[in-house]
């Protein structure tokens, strides 16, 4: 089986790739404030319902230094409808800390460490802000590699695995020279063409790479544990 080439899936990107709020051109880096808050905002909500939020929020609040000080009812408020409150108050909180240590931590521990961040949070803001060649695994990375690699052991069980396998992906020099880009296209290629039930298998940069594309397995993967 063919390498999946990062060459090939950033030619395709870079073809594609979606004009996003949070999003900064190719080949610049984004603001951490804005990756950061797009990334919590996303972790329960998808992209078409974040927009409206996202934009209302940094109307409120401009800036990281603007969030820490404002009243925990007004970032209450302004969350208001994207549920799940314990992440408004652990943002508020980790912007609070972000100000008190002059700004947010470049590397993956530094940002782990913060309330409310945990590993996928933390390596997408590295690698998105900040150019820190690691992968943030998110369920759409997930399913990208358990196809990839044909991986049938089922979730949760499987999600070490996948880990591992992920990490791996950005090895080459491409993906190392692009490390924001590479993940982004990684977001879109899973929001795409590399769909939960009808994978467009014949437009993927990666079909020729695909070990569950050539088993004809790709839709059945990843595989979920009964419950
Ligand atoms: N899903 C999670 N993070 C994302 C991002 N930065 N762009 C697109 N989709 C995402």
């Amino acid at each position: 089986m063919k390498k999946p080439s990062a060459r090939s899936l950033l030619d395709w990107y870079d073809r594609h790739r979606r004009t996003l709020p949070w999003r900064a051109e190719v080949d610049q880096h984004a603001d951490p404030y804005h990756v950061w808050l797009s990334e919590i905002m996303l972790q329960q909500t998808t992209v078409k319902a974040v927009g409206p939020y996202y934009h209302r929020f940094l109307e409120k609040f401009p800036t990281v230094q603007d969030l820490a000080a404002a009243d925990r009812d007004a970032v209450l408020s302004a969350w208001a409808g994207l549920g799940y409150y314990s992440r408004a108050r652990n943002l508020h909180a980790c912007a609070q800390q972000v100000v008190a240590l002059g700004g947010f931590p470049q590397d993956v521990a530094g940002l782990r460490a913060l309330p409310g961040v945990g590993a996928y949070t933390a390596a997408a803001v590295a690698a998105i802000a900040f150019g820190v060649p690691v992968v943030p695994v998110d369920g759409n990375v997930e399913r990208i590699t358990a196809r990839l690699f044909a991986v049938e052991e089922p979730l949760p069980a499987a999600r070490k695995t996948l880990a591992k396998l992920a990490e791996g992906l950005n090895a080459d020099r491409q993906a190392q020279a692009r490390p924001s880009d590479f993940a982004q296209a990684l977001f879109d290629l899973g929001a795409s063409l590399c769909s939960p039930r009808s994978p467009a298998c014949a437009l993927c940069p990666w079909r020729e790479s695909c070990a569950a594309q050539k088993a004809g397995i790709a839709a059945t993967l990843p595989r979920k544990a009964s419950k």
